[in-house]
């Protein structure tokens, strides 16, 4: 059968598992590749997005989240927890659900998009808001790992990164070779740090004749990397990655530099602009920090910094539907019409 089997199965030998791991999955990984258009018109570049809202809980966090709970079941643990900004709590608490597990989540309160927090809810994992931040989040989940019989989940965690290498693979697979430039939004940094491990790893095997360079966006108000200090009160409306002291900072920059790459930020402004483009012009419907890929994309293109002729792929990592506040504000409000064909014709002026 043609059915994908979840990044476990499909790249099982690129993985720390053994025949008798015991493996949790939804199904993850196998996101479309779709060419960008309006994007390629724009850049005169090959663009594709990388479309991780795709996955079973609606982010690119389920290909680490499969592998980093199939080894806690398999190390015998009993309970996981996580600091998150929505989407690795959503993915934690359904892996955790498959696996039989309790799940732990500490957000900060009154920052996380409310579809990710309903996620976080349904699934039945334990929430606490903590009156702080993501970073202090992080803080206090690895405090309590370390002192009490919970399993760390972040991408701290090192099967986390194995997991999440694997939409290179796909890329590479899908492609025929790696692309030039590979764009992705940055926050905690685990992503951009998995994407290179990927894409070197493919390359030294023979299966890529090179690797890309990594563009990593953060948004203005959050970018410690691109302003190289820790900052204490990070802001942006692009929630999932308003993230002040990234755990994996250090990997974020061996990425850009091993990469010829470059970390840059973007503006609360510039994520919106680029939100609606995906949405109105391409149909992906992602989130406001997903956005920030194709942001980063567009300033870089119109600061001339995009040679025509490359090919480019940029990750989006998270669903639209994950926090629809930003497509319905400033969006005119629908009209009410009877049931009357002729009326409605009018309207949408068909008549
Ligand atoms: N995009 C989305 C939608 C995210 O949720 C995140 C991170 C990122 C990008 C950045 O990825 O942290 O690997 O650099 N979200 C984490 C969370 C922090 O808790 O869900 P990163």
């Amino acid at each position: 059968t043609h059915q994908w089997r979840g990044i476990i199965e499909e790249y099982r030998d690129r993985l720390p598992v053994t025949e008798t791991t015991p493996v949790v999955t939804l199904g993850e990984g196998g996101t479309p590749l779709v060419p960008a258009q309006v994007l390629s018109e724009r850049t005169g570049c090959e663009v594709h997005l990388k479309v991780e809202g795709a996955n079973p809980t609606g982010s690119f966090k389920d290909r680490g989240m499969t592998m980093a709970i199939t080894r806690a079941k398999e190390e015998g643990a009993q309970a996981v927890i996580c600091a998150s900004t929505g989407n690795t709590s959503a993915s934690a608490a359904a892996y955790a659900v498959r696996a039989g597990m309790v799940c732990a989540v500490l957000v900060p309160q009154g920052k996380i998009a409310l579809g990710k927090m309903g996620q976080a809810l349904v699934y039945g994992s334990k929430i606490l808001q903590v009156d702080g931040n993501f970073d202090d989040c992080l803080n206090l989940a690895r405090s309590l790992s370390e002192n009490y019989p919970v399993a760390l989940v972040n991408s701290v965690n090192p099967y986390r990164i194995e997991g999440q290498k694997t939409a290179s693979f796909e890329i590479v697979d899908a492609l025929g070779d790696a692309p030039d430039i590979h764009v992705l939004p940055v926050g905690n940094a685990g992503n951009i740090t998995a994407y290179w491990k990927g894409y070197r790893e493919y390359a030294a095997d023979g299966l890529s004749t090179r690797t890309p360079r990594m563009w990593g966006f953060q948004a203005s108000g959050s970018a410690p990397i691109v302003r190289g200090e820790v900052v204490k009160d990070p802001s942006t409306i692009a929630t999932a990655i308003r993230i002040g002291n990234p755990a994996s900072w250090q990997q974020a920059l061996a990425a850009r530099d091993e990469s010829g790459g470059l970390i840059d930020e973007v503006t609360d402004r510039e994520i919106l602009r680029a939100y609606r483009l995906l949405a109105s012009q391409e149909g992906v419907f992602v989130e406001p920090a997903s956005a920030a890929s194709v942001a980063g994309l567009l300033k870089a293109a119109e600061a001339g910094k995009v040679d025509p002729g490359q090919r480019i792929v940029c990750t989006v990592t998270g669903n639209g539907l994950k926090d629809p506040d930003w497509a319905v504000a400033g969006a005119p409000q629908p009209v009410t019409v009877p049931v009357d064909a002729a009326a409605a014709a009018e309207r949408l002026g068909l008549a």
